[in-house]
């Protein structure tokens, strides 16, 4: 299924071996029903022929300014006009350079100049010295400055035998880096502390009660938010999960070491959501050894742990709450008493066979106004959806936490 923000996309080549890579990516924007255009330059054409492009796109390929295939004569126009966006992969030193001079020289930096608002990403792809040159890290800058989007570059063997910075991004990445760029910034300036994962609860040295939650669906809320331009603080249990790159990431074990970095973190946070499946319950004095087996029976004594989102929501003046219910059977009415119960302005809910470890779910939201579906999407899709029904719900006169 395709969850593409983008419908049109001009889709440029230049010159370098990682040309060879942009093959597979038309194919995969394509697979994702987006509608693209590819224009190349004339040394991207020493690497990789139109003919291929033309194949995975399905539309005639443009090399050259002069091409009189346009009705008006005006390809640079046409094209920038069409796209709602434009994604450069690869860009060689050379393109990046006439980037920031603002040259129009050929049909693709022409392009790029009459571009408009139309957002611009450049994926480059060099050797390691061009891209630490003096003169590559001014371009980058003043591209950066010019508010055009660096995908990239990663680090890795390149083609000269090299290895280090310079490498394109593998075609599916960039595909993931384009959605995460052109997210609308909804929540910058804003403040988001989020719960993941299972908590452990200690029984001996060696072994604890715990749960099935993989930590996916609030990793994948903490890159949307992040995405989205907000400050993002995750509050994580044990989680193999790849922590999103550029939220302070807190990790713990136990509901009440949770609870502890919760509230020593929610000063000036806008939004709190509580994904974390955490233990209903303790065990009362674990063993600091392991314990021995024997032909005894072991009675564990339990105690509830604290509610650290109802803890949050009952404060004098909470962040924006969030919770999460998985239940088993009478979904909406017990997530609905358990919004409630919690009082929350927003509970998100699902099947507990869709709540751990898989990579997609389903989410029915509930607030106020009724309940609201998510259909079946990535947990990534599902989370940008469930921070625009977020930002949607913030008052709009209600200023950051932190300006009050
Ligand atoms: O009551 P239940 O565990 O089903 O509630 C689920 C919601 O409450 C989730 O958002 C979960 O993160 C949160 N929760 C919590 N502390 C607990 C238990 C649940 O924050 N001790």
């Amino acid at each position: 299924m395709a969850h593409s923000s983008i419908k049109r996309l001009l889709v440029g080549i230049t010159g370098g071996i990682a040309a060879y890579k942009a093959a597979e990516l038309v194919r995969l924007l394509v697979r994702e029903g987006i509608d693209v255009q590819v224009v190349m330059t004339e040394a991207a054409c020493q690497f990789i022929t139109p003919v291929t492009l033309q194949a995975l796109s399905g539309k005639p390929v443009f090399t050259d300014l002069w091409d009189s295939r346009v009705d008006n004569g005006m390809a640079h126009i046409e094209f920038s006009r069409d796209a709602d966006a434009i994604l450069i992969a690869p860009s060689s030193a050379d393109f990046m350079a006439k980037l920031a001079q603002g040259a129009a020289s050929d049909l693709l930096s022409t392009i790029c100049l009459a571009r408009g608002d139309c957002p611009l990403m450049v994926a480059p792809a060099m050797n390691l010295q061009m891209w630490e040159n003096a003169a590559t890290v001014r371009n980058v800058g003043q591209l950066k400055n010019d508010g055009i989007h660096l995908l990239g570059p990663n680090s890795g063997d390149q083609a000269c035998g090299d290895t280090g910075l310079g490498r394109m991004l593998e075609p599916q990445e960039l595909l993931e880096a384009m959605e995460a760029c052109l997210q609308p910034k909804l929540l910058a300036g804003k403040r988001v502390l989020l719960t993941a994962g299972p908590t452990f609860e200690a029984i001996d040295a060696a072994r604890g009660i715990t749960n099935l939650s993989s930590g996916k669906m609030g990793y994948a809320i903490a890159r949307a938010a992040l995405e989205m331009g907000a400050e993002v603080t995750l509050v994580s249990g044990q989680s193999s999960q790849k922590p999103p790159l550029g939220a302070t990431l807190i990790k713990v074990i136990s509901a009440q070491q949770m609870l502890t970095a919760v509230m020593e973190n929610l000063n000036n946070q806008d939004i709190f959501i509580s994904v974390a499946a955490v233990a209903d319950y303790y065990v009362l004095n674990p063993s600091e050894q392991k314990i021995k087996k024997d032909a005894h029976i072991l009675t564990l004594e339990l105690a509830p742990n604290p509610d650290i989102l109802a803890n949050v929501s009952n404060l004098p003046n909470p962040p924006f709450c969030v919770g999460f219910a998985a239940e088993s059977e009478n979904l909406y009415e017990f997530a609905e008493h358990k919004r409630r119960r919690k009082n929350l302005p927003l509970l998100a809910a699902n099947l507990l066979q869709d709540a751990f470890g898989g990579d997609d779910s389903e989410l029915v939201l509930l607030d106020d106004q009724g309940a609201h579906p998510l259909p079946r999407a990535p947990k990534l899709v599902l989370a940008r959806q469930l921070l625009r029904h977020v930002v949607k719900m913030l008052p709009s006169t209600r200023k950051n936490r932190h300006d009050r």
